[in-house]
């Protein structure tokens, strides 16, 4: 930490939190320099779904890089990216009965990000985004003007307020408030002063801006408004794709059928970076090398992804394991929030997704920290730091589940302790 204390920017984040030096990890546990085992409920921000360095994967990626395997390859056709399209489509698009054009952006989520919204304003000649409460969608310019927390957003206020509406998410207000109602009154509306969208962008669960679960018939209403106003609809799953609630998709229990989806963080399997912009192939407007970069082709990325789909999504088993796991976690996690309701306002999830929301900011970093000094890296979300966020590797062990949630009972025992006391 020595080194990073001193010399790293300010900008630094999760090291503020988690103030150690780790060396090594395997699946759901993570080493200091002191030998220390941490379970990671944290698990690379959605990025480590399958655990890290799983032993499958990093077979396939020892064999590919000791046969001198292409690693960069800007955007030339190689081996690997060809085995990777070949598997995509067999597993993931072909069975859901989707049909996807495949752009491999630069290797960061936000920078598929800006792809969609760039070609949602070529396809459309429309320049206004139509975005969400506490959505969250990356950091370049172009997607921050997307993001809705003030924290991020600060000092570039002026320029970010151009070209995006953004309207409240599902449950953002009280009561029987249906923002799908009010977004199809203001396409419908000459006098909403909302310019007609080329797209709309959301998550089906706001991550970073608290574990906020929207339900099917909400995205099934969205999906039909933007049909009837010839706008397009770009699913952001960056951070609950790959797994994360159960199917490879967030928005299959939906039915919906998205114009582009966003895909990165635990695309590769392996924590290497790798992001994919599906398309549907009538709005697929690009000319060559529109949109580019260096790295867009990262083969390393390419064999363990194949690997990872192979692995896991050739059936439905793994499917299954997710959703059993899923309803242990959050049958526990409601009844410690029931046990201290004094400190917990709701719980919440799907999939291996779910979230404490606790009274206030203190309380949940105070858990968290506590949580960190007893073997459990788990972070806070929400645009006021007060939700604490379950995100376990997918193929976590029972054993490292419960003995992680464990942790986290004894930190809330402990830290209400330490108030009484
Ligand atoms: C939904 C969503 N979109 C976009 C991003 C940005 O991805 P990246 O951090 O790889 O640029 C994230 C990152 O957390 C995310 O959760």
């Amino acid at each position: 930490m020595e080194q990073v204390r001193k010399h790293e920017s300010n900008v630094r984040g999760y090291s503020r939190s988690f103030p150690v030096t780790f060396t090594s990890a395997n699946g759901a546990v993570i080493h200091d320099t002191d030998h220390k085992q941490y379970i990671d409920f944290l698990a690379g921000a959605g990025a480590l779904n399958y655990g890290h360095n799983n032993p499958f994967f990093k077979m396939k990626l020892m064999d590919y890089i000791d046969k001198n395997g292409v690693t960069h390859g800007l955007d030339l056709s190689t081996e690997a990216k060809e085995h990777f399209i070949q598997i995509f489509n067999k597993y993931i698009l072909e069975p859901r009965e989707l049909k996807y054009k495949m752009q491999f952006t630069g290797p960061t989520g936000t920078n598929t990000v800006e792809a969609a919204i760039k070609l949602a304003q070529i396809v459309t000649g429309r320049t206004n985004i139509i975005t969400f409460t506490n959505g969250y969608h990356g950091h370049s310019k172009g997607a921050l003007r997307l993001t809705a927390n003030a924290h991020y957003r600060k000092g570039l206020e002026n320029e970010l307020n151009q070209f995006t509406t953004f309207i409240p998410y599902f449950g953002f207000l009280d009561g029987d408030f249906d923002s799908a109602d009010y977004l199809d009154k203001i396409l419908s509306d000459s006098g909403s002063g909302t310019d007609i969208p080329a797209a709309i962008i959301l998550e089906t669960i706001q991550g970073e801006g608290g574990v906020n679960v929207a339900p099917k018939e909400w995205l099934q209403k969205l999906r039909k408004i933007t049909e009837k106003h010839d706008i397009l609809m770009i699913v952001d799953d960056i951070q609950v794709g790959c797994g994360r609630t159960g199917n490879f998709f967030s928005f299959e229990d939906a039915g919906i059928y998205p114009d582009m989806v966003t895909l990165s963080k635990s695309l590769s399997g392996y924590g290497l970076p790798m992001s994919l912009l599906l398309i549907k192939p009538e709005i697929d407007d690009w000319k060559p090398g529109q949109h580019t970069g260096t790295f867009r082709g990262n083969n390393l990325a390419f064999v363990t992804a194949a690997e990872a789909i192979i692995k896991y999504w050739k059936d439905d088993e793994f499917t299954q394991e997710i959703k059993g796991k899923s309803a242990k976690l959050l049958r526990i996690l409601n009844q410690i929030g029931e046990d201290h309701k004094d400190i917990i306002k709701d719980v919440r999830g799907k999939g291996l997704i779910a979230a404490v929301e606790c009274t206030d900011a203190e309380t949940a970093s105070s858990i968290t920290a506590e949580a960190f000094s007893n073997g459990l890296i788990i972070e806070t979300c929400g645009s006021d730091g007060n939700i604490i966020k379950f995100l376990p590797p997918l193929n976590i062990h029972e054993n490292y589940l419960n003995e992680g949630i464990k942790i986290f009972e004894k930190a809330i025992e402990t830290i209400k302790q330490a108030e009484l006391a």
